[in-house]
């Protein structure tokens, strides 16, 4: 318990001693179990522990480009139950808004697809979806982009059948190819941005000179076992200090952890109100969570 006490300290103390501090936040499906929607890797409630239903050959089929041109069906039925709109943001989600209100963000890198992260109110240019999100589409074969819509108005047909439910899979209107949404499958490349928007906050992080304090990385509710993201904790400069808020140690903190890293054992948002308080901002932790 101390050391979680230490970890929420150099996090609230950093913003409070800071006028200029900035915090990069690497964010993973962790941040949004509490809303509802479950993480992939956590064993019993993880998605890919209850894909089984779906008959997939692997859990990570359900993101694999060769396996859903063979079969859009569990990538169908993953979707209809993770499809943006009937969560909320979590305490964490919020905290983060309320280090952007405060001048103290410098960047949510985020794996999830949920799209939370802007329905919290954070401005998107602060935002890197680095796993790309619904909100557009393109043909896996000739890359026609299309409308959010095109997707989703397929993934909300059900038609049951005695074989459960089917759908009629969005094709592309050139080519008959299938329409995806624009989520990072494996096999698929990360989009530019997240490269182009890493390789300049990394020349940032670069130059603090030892002794300063204007940067801070915080890994909070990720795995770390997808990479290219999973090496983003790796490339920081040892001269910045590396947080950690997880239920487990994972990835670097656990295969190369570091004299100057902290870590909070437990979960998000109980991370996110204990910081509030050494902040002053429960109030307005609160007020955004009633919204
Ligand atoms: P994982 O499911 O792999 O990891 C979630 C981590 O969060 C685990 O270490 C949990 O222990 C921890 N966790 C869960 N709930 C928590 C809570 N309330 N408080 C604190 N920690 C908690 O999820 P990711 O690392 O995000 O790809 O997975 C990475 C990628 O794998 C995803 O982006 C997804 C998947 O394939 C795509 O969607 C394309
Ligand atoms: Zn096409």
């Amino acid at each position: 318990k101390g050391h979680n006490l230490t970890t929420i300290d150099r996090i609230a103390n950093f913003i409070n001693d800071n006028p200029n501090g900035k915090i990069i936040f690497m964010v993973g499906a962790g941040i949004s179990t509490s809303c509802g929607i479950p993480d992939f890797r956590s064993p019993k409630t993880g998605l890919y522990h209850n894909l089984s239903k779906l008959n997939l050959p692997f859990a990570e089929a359900v993101f694999d480009i060769d396996f859903f041109k063979e079969n859009p069906k569990p990538f169908y039925t993953l979707a209809q139950e993770l499809y943006p709109g009937k969560f909320k943001p979590s305490k964490f989600h919020f905290l983060m808004k309320l280090c952007e209100d405060n001048g103290h963000l410098q960047r949510v890198y985020t794996q999830n697809i949920d799209t939370l992260e802007r329905q919290a109110g954070i401005e998107d240019k602060y935002v890197i979806e680095a796993h790309g999100s619904f909100a557009s589409n393109h043909c896996i074969e000739c890359n026609k982009q299309f409308a959010m819509e095109y997707f989703k108005s397929k993934v909300n047909t059900k038609k049951i059948t005695k074989d459960g439910v089917e759908f009629e899979y969005a094709k592309c209107d050139s080519c008959q190819g299938l329409i995806k949404p624009n989520i990072v499958f494996f096999g698929e490349n990360l989009p530019k941005f997240f490269f182009e928007t890493w390789d300049k906050d990394l020349e940032l992080l670069e130059e603090q000179e030892k002794g300063d304090d204007n940067y801070l990385v915080v890994v909070v509710g990720t795995s770390l076992a997808v990479y290219p993201f999973a090496s983003l904790p790796s490339e920081v400069p040892n001269e910045i200090d590396r947080s950690l808020i997880n239920l487990e140690v994972v990835g670097d903190f656990k295969e190369d952890p570091r004299k100057n890293d902290f870590f909070f054992k437990g979960s998000t948002d109980e991370a996110a109100e204990l910081i509030a308080e050494k902040l002053d901002w429960v109030e307005e932790l609160q007020r955004y969570s009633d919204e």
